[in-house]
C-alpha cells in the first residue's frame, strides 16, 4: 500500500533511498519518485511504471544530496502516470504519503480558492499545498507542518522536505505504519522494517500522531503540538539475508521453501513437552484469566483469515469453546456482541492491516481482551492488542503469503493447547501427544516440499485452463479457499473453493472437461464422503487433481492427477495440504510469464480499508 522512504545523514542519499525502496516494492508499484537535496536546490524525478523504470532515469539524471525522499506508489486516487507519482510538490515543499486523506475534496476547493492549482488527481496533492499555504502565512517550515496535519483527516504516512531548509526532513504518522532506522547522525524513516535493515537494526517505532524531525544529524520525536516524545529503540532480530532472494528465481519460492524453518521458529521456546504444556508468556493471559474466556472472536482479511477459518477448527475440537471467525471490514462496520466474555484475535502477517487493525480497536472499545497473532514485532496490531503470540517467519516480501499462513496456523495450535490445557479439555497426555505432534511438524513440510519437481510437471498440464475448482471438507475447506486464492492472486485464472458438500448445490453446473478441480482428500474424518463429492466430479467429466495421504491406491485409480502429502495426525493435515497447492499456484503463475513476487494491481499491507 505505498512504501515510503526518507534519509538524512552523510552518505550519498539515492542509493540509499533506491535501495529502501526495492524492499518495500511488495506494497505498491505502479509508479515511483525521488527528490534530494543538494547545493542547487531540490530535484525530484518521478515515472510511471516498477522501480526500474525511475532507477534507469536515475542513470539517465543522477541526482545528488545526502538527504532524500522516495515513494513506491499502489493508486488509490489517480491511475498510476507520472503526474501522479510521489513526491507531490507545491512551491518549496515535497512530500511522499502512504494513506488516504478523506477530506481531500474539501481542503482541495479551500486551497484553489485562495490561488492554489493542482497537477494531479491524488489526495497526496494537497498536503504539500496545505503546508505550502501555512508557510505563506508566515510559518516557518516545522509549525507549517504541524498545522497542515491538524486539518487532515484520514490516513497518512508522511516524509516532507522543503527546499528552503535543506537539512531538515519531517516525517509524520496517523494511522499508516512508519518506522525510523537510527544510525550514527543518519537516519531512516520507512514504511516497513526490510528497507532499513542493510543500515540498522535499532529502530523506534512512530505511533499516530507522532511528528520526528531531523535536522543536521539530530532528532527529535514529538507530538503534533510538539510536546516532547521519550521512546527506546527496539532491536530488530531479522538479519539482511532474511530480505533476500538467496539463489531462489521468486521470494514467493524462496518463502514456500522456509516454511518448516519458519514454523520450527515459531514453535521454539513455546512449549515443555514432557508436560504437555505450552508458554505463549507474550499473550500476557494468566490461568485465571484464559479460563475466563467462554468465547473467541476471530478478525483477519484474506490468507489470515483463512488461517482463522482452520483455527476454528482446532479451538472449538480441542478447547470445546464456541469460536467465530470474522472477515474484519466487514466486522468492523457492524454493530458486534461482544465484551469481556470475549477473547478477540487478531490475525495478522504485517500487523499493519486497515480493517484488522479497526477491528480490533472496535473489540477493545466493547471491552474484550484481546491478542493478536503476528508477523511483525513492534507492528501496530501488535502493539495495541493487549498480548501477542508472534509468528517467527520473518520478512515475507512475496505478495501472496505463504510462510505467514503455515506459522499463523502453527501459532494457532499452540493457542489451542495452551487454553485447552488450561480450563482442562487437554489433559497432560493429550497436551504431550499434540506437542510430539507439533514439533514433527517442520520435518513433515519438509518432506512435503519433495513434491515440488512433480507440481511444475502438473502445472504445465493445466496452466492454460480458464477456471478451477478447490474442494475441502471440513478443516481442509479453508486450504480449498486458501488454494483458490493464491491461484487467483498470481495466476490470474479464476478460481473458486468450496465445501466439497456444498457443490452440488450450485457449482457443479461449472464441471466440464475443460476444468481442473483440486480435491483435498487426505485421510482424514471426511475422507470417505470428499470421495464421494471426488465421483460426483469425475462422472460429470471434470479432471481431479486429488491432494492425498501417500500411497492411497483407492485415489490413484480414481483421480487424474494425485499430489501426495505424508501420513500425519489430522490436525496437522491442512499444513501439509496447503504446500502442494501454493507451489500449484506458483509454477502456473511462471509458466503463464506473470510477476509472481508482485501480481497486478496488488500489494502487500493494506493499509487502506
Ligand atoms: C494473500 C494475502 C492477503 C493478506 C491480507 C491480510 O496472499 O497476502 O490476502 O493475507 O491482505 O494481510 P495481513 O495478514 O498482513 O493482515
Amino acid at each position: 500500500m505505498c512504501g515510503i522512504v526518507g534519509y538524512t545523514g552523510r552518505q550519498p542519499a539515492v542509493p540509499v533511498i533506491l535501495e529502501g525502496l526495492r524492499r518495500l516494492e511488495y506494497r505498491g508499484y505502479d509508479s515511483a519518485g525521488i527528490c534530494t537535496m543538494n547545493g542547487h536546490g531540490a530535484e525530484m524525478l518521478r515515472c510511471e511504471g516498477k522501480l526500474a523504470n525511475l532507477e534507469r532515469l536515475l542513470t539517465e539524471t543522477p541526482l545528488g544530496g545526502t538527504i532524500g525522499i522516495g515513494h513506491t506508489r499502489w493508486a488509490t486516487h489517480g491511475r498510476p502516470s507520472e503526474k501522479n507519482a510521489h513526491p507531490h510538490r507545491a512551491g518549496e515543499v515535497f512530500v511522499v504519503h502512504n494513506g488516504i486523506i478523506e477530506n481531500h475534496r474539501e481542503l482541495k476547493e479551500k486551497l484553489e480558492r485562495l490561488g492554489h492549482s493542482f497537477r494531479s488527481d491524488t489526495d497526496t496533492e494537497v498536503i504539500s499545498h496545505l503546508i505550502e499555504h501555512n508557510m505563506k502565512l508566515g510559518s516557518d517550515f516545522e509549525t507549517a507542518v504541524r498545522e497542515s496535519l491538524r486539518e487532515l483527516r484520514g490516513a497518512y504516512a508522511l516524509c516532507i522536505l522543503c527546499e528552503g531548509m535543506p537539512g531538515t526532513l519531517i516525517a509524520a504518522r496517523n494511522g499508516s505504519p512508519l518506522v525510523v532506522g537510527l544510525g550514527e547522525r543518519e537516519f531512516l524513516v520507512a514504511s516497513d522494517i526490510p528497507a532499513l535493515l542493510s543500515h540498522t537494526r535499532r529502530v523506534v517505532f512512530l505511533d499516530d500522531g507522532e511528528v520526528a524531525l531531523f535536522c543536521d544529524g539530530e532528532a527529535s520525536l514529538t507530538r503534533i503540538d510538539g510536546r516532547p516524545v521519550a521512546k527506546e529503540p527496539t532491536t530488530i532480530d531479522w538479519t539482511p539475508v532474511m530480505a533476500e532472494k538467496g539463489g531462489f528465481r521468486h521470494f514467493m519460492l524462496k518463502e514456500i521453501f522456509e516454511q518448516p524453518r519458519a514454523i520450527a521458529d515459531t514453535i521454539a521456546g513455546q512449549v515443555f513437552e514432557e508436560e504437555g504444556a505450552v508458554f505463549l508468556d507474550e499473550l500476557k493471559m494468566t490461568d485465571d484469566e484464559l479460563a475466563q474466556v467462554s468465547r473467541v472472536v476471530i478478525v483477519a482479511c484474506g490468507t489470515s483469515w483463512h488461517a482463522g477459518l482452520v483455527g476454528k477448527f482446532l479451538l472449538e475440537d480441542l478447547c470445546r469453546l464456541p469460536v467465530e471467525v470474522e472477515i474484519a471490514s466487514e466486522y468492523r462496520y457492524r454493530n458486534p456482541v461482544v465484551g469481556e466474555e470475549s477473547l478477540v484475535l487478531a490475525i495478522s502477517q504485517s500487523g499493519e492491516t486497515a480493517d484488522t487493525l479497526a477491528a480490533l480497536r472496535e473489540a477493545k472499545l466493547r471491552g474484550a481482551r484481546t491478542a493478536t497473532i503476528c508477523n511483525v514485532v513492534g507492528s501496530s496490531i501488535a502493539r495495541e492488542a493487549h498480548g501477542v503470540i508472534y509468528t517467527h517467519a520473518g520478512p515475507e516480501i512475496g505478495v501472496a503469503s505463504t510462510k505467514a499462513f503455515v506459522t499463523q496456523l502453527a501459532a494457532l495450535h499452540l493457542l489451542a493447547i495452551r487454553l485447552g490445557r488450561t480450563v482442562g479439555t487437554i489433559s497432560r497426555e493429550k497436551g504431550r501427544e499434540l506437542i510430539g505432534s507439533l514439533v514433527k511438524l517442520p520435518g513433515l513440510v519438509e518432506e512435503t516440499l519433495r513434491i515440488a519437481p512433480v507440481v511444475e510437471a502438473v502445472a504445465r498440464g493445466c496452466h492454460h485452463a480458464r477456471d478451477f475448482l478447490y474442494l475441502g471438507r471440513g478443516s481442509c475447506y479453508p486450504v480449498a479457499l486458501e488454494g483458490a486464492l493464491k491461484l487467483k492472486e498470481i495466476s490470474y485464472i479464476h478460481a473458486e473453493g468450496y465445501p466439497a458438500g456444498e457443490m452440488k448445490h450450485g457449482p457443479i453446473a461449472l464441471i466440464d472437461e475443460q476444468m481442473p478441480v483440486v480435491v483435498l482428500a487426505p485421510r482424514n474424518a471426511h475422507y470417505e464422503k470428499t470421495i464421494s463429492n471426488m465421483e460426483e466430479v469425475i462422472a460429470r467429466g471434470g479432471r481431479v487433481i486429488a491432494v492425498a495421504t501417500e500411497g492411497d491406491d483407492t485415489l490413484v485409480a480414481k483421480a487424474e492427477i494425485m499430489l501426495e502429502i505424508p501420513e500425519a495426525p489430522p490436525e496437522l493435515l491442512p499444513i501439509l495440504a496447503t504446500v502442494p497447492l501454493q507451489l500449484l499456484a506458483y509454477h502456473v503463475a511462471v509458466l503463464r510469464g506473470n510477476d509472481v513476487d508482485q501480481p497486478r494491481n496488488l500489494a502487500k499491507s493494506v493499509t487502506v480499508e
